[in-house]
């Protein structure tokens, strides 16, 4: 196991390039289960996640070449209907096999996934959607056993659950609908770009999917999909959180290429509201982001897309830990998500955590400090503080953030950071 340390107070300039979404690349590889013939999946970002993927659809039968960034994926007539709990357990977006599966073979099993440390993730709104066109789901053994021996049935399913829409959930619905009998409408669909992603690939494939992005989406289900190629948008988190870096007190500014303007709206708009320089290209494919100078607190509720991300409210923490003022985050999504706040404070940070909501005292500096990665984003968090803190700090269990950063040791070293990967000696340490 690898740990990071990171030599804080370097400043930061330059430019790099943004890699494909980790988000909407794990559900267009899952979607390439439904159809036989090949497809071509460009710019998949080579982290462990989408390793992760890979491998279970090799291990279910497909036949998958990965070369620089593209993906060439194969899956014969008679791929297996079951994944095992050693694959599926490392990666809870493996429930994204639900729908492709269901669809192709209208039967699988699937290990239940359990809890995670940013929260409890149930899967009950995607049961919902898989029984609502025609399937059976029992439990057994630890796995969800999922048949429908007369095919999926399409009809309207409302997959709004108590914290709002369902990313993962509206996609494997998407999924199962597209070779439904009849019209699947799907009533509060998740509206991120990544589904909108997912969308156009199908539909690249031969399905009928209308109105990904808004709230209603409708799918005609056909008889057979095809092979297609694709390109996976940008990746919006990982831009999102190289824009916080750019706005760091130990920035000159730095530049992002490959970036979509679009889809970055509420985590752009916030940076400037708290006094920061955001600013895109006239295409809106590449953006600078330097320190204002005078920056200001913010308030962040997050929010589905077009809200503000879950997925990035840690690394504004790190942010606002040094920014004058009193900043408040509260995460509606995921209210349990902020374990960095302990380990920030190890560094110096002031932050109270109560109830869903984190209230951050600006502090004049940070100091480096061993600290421990407990999620992807909070991993992020981490690496953001530790950037612009004074001295020296060991960031432990990083393969949290080698889960959905690619290349990232190499991209801050462009900018100017000192980073240096290790084999960490204390990787036994509390290890869960
Ligand atoms: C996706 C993203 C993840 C992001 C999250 C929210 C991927 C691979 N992951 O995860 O990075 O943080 O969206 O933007 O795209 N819920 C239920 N029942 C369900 C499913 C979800 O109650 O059956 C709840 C969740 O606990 C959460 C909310 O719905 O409170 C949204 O979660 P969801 O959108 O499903 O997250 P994922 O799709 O798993």
């Amino acid at each position: 196991m690898d740990k990071l340390i990171v030599e804080g107070g370097h400043r930061l300039s330059g430019t790099v390039n943004i890699s494909g979404s980790k988000n909407a690349s794990l559900p267009i590889l899952a979607a390439a289960l439904l159809t036989d013939e090949p497809v071509r999946i460009s710019r998949v970002p080579d982290v462990s996640d989408t390793n992760y993927m890979i491998q279970i659809l090799s291990q279910l039968g497909a036949s998958v070449e990965r070369s620089s960034g593209t993906v060439r994926i194969e899956s014969p007539d008679g791929i297996s209907s079951s994944a095992s709990y050693e694959q599926v357990r490392k990666m809870r977006a493996s429930i994204c096999l639900l729908g492709p599966m269901m669809a192709r073979m209208h039967r699988c099993t699937l290990p239940l996934p359990g809890g995670c440390v940013i929260g409890d993730r149930p899967v009950d709104l995607h049961l919902r959607a898989i029984q609502a066109l025609g399937a059976r789901v029992r439990v057994k053994g630890g796995n969800m056993v999922i048949e429908a021996p007369n095919g999926l049935v399409g009809t309207t399913v409302d997959m709004r659950g108590d914290s709002g829409p369902t990313v993962l959930g509206t996609d494997n619905l998407m999924m199962a609908a597209v070779l439904a009998k009849g019209t699947t409408i799907i009533e509060s669909a998740a509206r991120e770009p990544e589904v909108v992603d997912l969308a156009n690939f199908l539909n690249k494939m031969g399905a009928r999917i209308e109105g990904a992005g808004s709230r209603t989406i409708t799918i005609h289900g056909v008889e057979k999909l095809h092979g297609c190629e694709h390109t996976v948008i940008p990746d919006r988190i990982e831009a999102g959180t190289f824009m916080v870096a750019g706005v760091m007190n130990v920035s000159d500014g730095i530049t992002l290429n490959r970036v979509c303007r679009e889809h970055m709206k509420s985590i752009s708009d916030l940076l400037v509201e708290c006094g920061h320089v955001v600013q895109y290209n006239e295409e809106g494919t590449s953006v600078f982001v330097k320190p204002g100078e005078r920056p200001c607190s913010g308030k962040i509720l997050t929010n589905p897309y077009p809200g503000y991300p879950t997925d990035m409210q840690a690394q504004m923490t790190a942010l606002f830990a040094l920014t004058p003022g009193i900043s408040v985050v509260k995460d509606t999504i995921f209210p349990q998500r902020f374990m960095h706040c302990s380990e920030l404070k190890r560094m110096g940070a002031n932050i109270k955590v109560d109830n869903g909501t984190a209230i951050i005292t600006g502090v004049d500096g940070l100091s480096g400090a061993p600290v421990m990665a407990s999620d992807l984003r909070a991993s992020a968090a981490l690496v953001l503080a530790a950037l612009a803190a004074e001295g020296t700090t060991d960031i432990h269990r990083l393969y949290h953030i080698d889960r959905g950063y690619e290349m990232l040791d190499d991209k801050l070293e462009i900018l100017g950071a000192r980073v240096k990967r290790v084999l960490d000696e204390d990787s036994g340490l509390g290890e869960d």
